[in-house]
């Protein structure tokens, strides 16, 4: 996993993939020393990486070695293009609305929120897409909706999407994860 902050979303893979699962996390990335999922990983006894520097696709993919599936959760730096290409189909991302809605370049964390009430959507929800050269265009592979309720804040609808993507990625991962067994192909 590369993650950036608090890590939630990889505390619901550690929680959600028990002994029998198909996957397990096996290594957490981070760009940032003080990232709150280093701390998750540490708890978990998962080894961790923080990167020197993340657009060095070298770094990355020394680190990465050979594992089969990269999933990017809240991970704010774009990944190397050489690293998109070793992993194209094997690298997942998770963000907090429904693309092509709301996603791109600037659009994380509370921004998204906000931008979804000012929009005036009574439907929001939580994305896992195939990252490829650009920020947020991947195809996607599943989709979780949630309702935006008349008083909803920033906040709230952060809230009950970040629900949403608990439920949702380890999901996905687990599928995903089947698949590469059966077949040696995700796609
Ligand atoms: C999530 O909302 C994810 O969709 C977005 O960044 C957030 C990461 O949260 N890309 P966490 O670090 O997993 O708690």
């Amino acid at each position: 996993m590369l993650a950036s902050g608090g890590g939630t979303n990889l505390q619901a893979l550690l929680d959600t993939l028990g002994p029998d699962a198909p996957a397990h996390v096996v290594l957490v990335v981070t760009n940032r020393a003080d990232a709150g999922a280093l701390e998750r990983a540490r708890q978990a006894g998962v080894p961790t990486t923080v990167l020197r520097d993340p657009a060095d696709a070298a770094e990355l993919l020394v680190a990465l070695a050979d594992v089969d599936l990269v999933v990017l959760a809240g991970y704010l730096k774009l990944v190397p293009r050489a690293a998109v290409a070793r992993f194209r189909h094997r690298l997942i991302n998770i963000h907090p609305a429904l693309l092509p809605a709301f996603g791109g370049p600037g659009m994380y964390g509370r921004r998204v929120h906000e931008a979804v009430l000012a929009s005036g959507a009574a439907v929001s929800g939580a994305t896992v897409h195939y990252v490829d050269e650009q920020y947020d265009r991947g195809p996607i592979i599943a989709q979780r909706r949630v309702p935006v309720r008349p008083d909803d804040t920033p906040d709230t609808l952060a809230a009950r999407v970040r629900t949403a993507e608990h439920g949702l990625l380890p999901e996905v991962v687990i599928d995903l994860a089947r698949k590469i067994q059966h077949t040696g192909v995700i796609r």
